[in-house]
């Protein structure tokens, strides 16, 4: 049987790619310390080990799992965290995934190791968008220099010592699950308000676009980049993808959207612009198409309805039970 270790599979993405990877019927292990993870999100069926990446009992389990692939999720993933805590950050997404590549390099080389870029914010502003996997990246947070860093390792580990490696830049992932925290916490954080009641705070005029992707497509994009032949690795750009829908949607519409999802009358509070925040930021897909044969199957009317309803249902079971839920 195919086997995949997930790290960071206890989160929002890695536990839709457990689902995924076990729906295929691969043996799943999912290595997690449960910083924002938790133990519910797990599907039944996946292996759990408590670990953090940098343990050297990840490596152990490295070794004695030599899996087919590896998808590593695990990262401290609050940008404003890694402009506060930049040696946190660099601790967690440097030196957790170098430690994971050491691993597989000593022992099990022939791993297909699948890693979780950012398309948000590894361009820059400086770009004009639709993103390119080609185009210059000027990381501006610590957390997206950090992104860059485990790419560049990435291209070494495969021409040096020949590990199968490739990298995934996600847009704005959203879905049932998501921590309003993370990279793209505003769903997360407008479904919360929505349900409390409250009025929507938007920064500056919410023209400023992004490119949301439902979790689903971007775990179905997870399991092809793991099972497909890729050519060979031959630059920093090769080996990477981005996945996200090609379209730029200002926050503005994402906000009409889901009111229409919660069936509310708009009321939105504005807020001053947030100096340094991104004005337009979406990528070319079609890389991922040609080479993973992926297109995302949920449109953003579909996916907000979805998770609207995932983020109702949860506050409901909170408010019957506010100890278990
Ligand atoms: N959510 C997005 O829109 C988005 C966009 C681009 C990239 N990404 C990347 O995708 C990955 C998953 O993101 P997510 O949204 O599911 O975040 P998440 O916080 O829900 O998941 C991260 C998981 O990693 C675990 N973890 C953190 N540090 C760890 C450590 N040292 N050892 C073991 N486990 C650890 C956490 O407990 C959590 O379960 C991250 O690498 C993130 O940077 C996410």
């Amino acid at each position: 049987m195919s086997t995949v270790l997930i790290t960071g599979g206890a989160g929002f993405i890695g536990s839709h790619v457990a689902e995924r990877f076990l729906a295929e019927g691969w043996g799943v292990h999912v290595v997690d310390n449960f910083v924002t993870g938790k133990r519910e999100n797990v599907p039944a069926g996946a292996e759990v080990h408590a670990l953090d990446i940098r343990d050297p009992a990840a490596a152990a389990l490295v070794a004695s799992l030599t899996p087919t692939a590896i998808v590593h999720l695990a990262a401290q993933m609050d940008v404003r965290k890694s402009v506060a805590e930049p040696v946190f950050d660099a601790g967690t997404n440097i030196l957790g995934s170098l430690a994971l590549l050491e691993a597989v390099r000593h022992h099990s080389p022939a791993t297909r190791f699948v890693f979780s870029s950012t398309g948000g914010v590894l361009y820059g502003d400086h770009t004009v968008p639709p993103n390119v996997e080609t185009f210059t990246k000027d990381p501006e947070s610590p957390y997206a220099i950090a992104k860059l860093s485990v790419e560049l390792y990435l291209a070494y580990y495969a021409r040096v010592h020949g590990l199968d490696t490739v990298a995934l830049r996600f847009g704005n992932v959203y879905g049932p699950r998501q921590d309003p925290h993370g990279e793209a916490g505003v769903v997360a954080i407008f479904c919360g308000r929505l349900l409390d009641g409250q009025a929507l705070t938007i920064f500056g005029d919410g023209l400023q676009t992004r490119d949301y992707v439902y979790v689903t497509d971007v775990a179905d994009a997870t399991w092809r980049a793991a099972t497909r032949a890729l050519p060979a690795r031959a630059l920093l750009d090769s080996r990477a993808f981005n996945i996200g829908t090609g379209i730029g949607t200002p926050v503005l519409r994402l906000a009409e959207v889901l009111h229409v999802a919660a069936k509310r009358e708009l009321d939105i509070e504005y807020a001053p612009h947030r100096p340094g925040e991104q004005q337009e930021s979406f990528v070319d897909i079609s890389k991922a198409a040609r080479l993973l044969d992926w297109r995302p199957q949920v449109d953003l009317d579909e996916g907000l309805a979805r998770s609207y309803a995932a983020f109702a249902a949860r506050h409901d079971a909170r408010r019957r039970s506010p100890r278990t839920a």
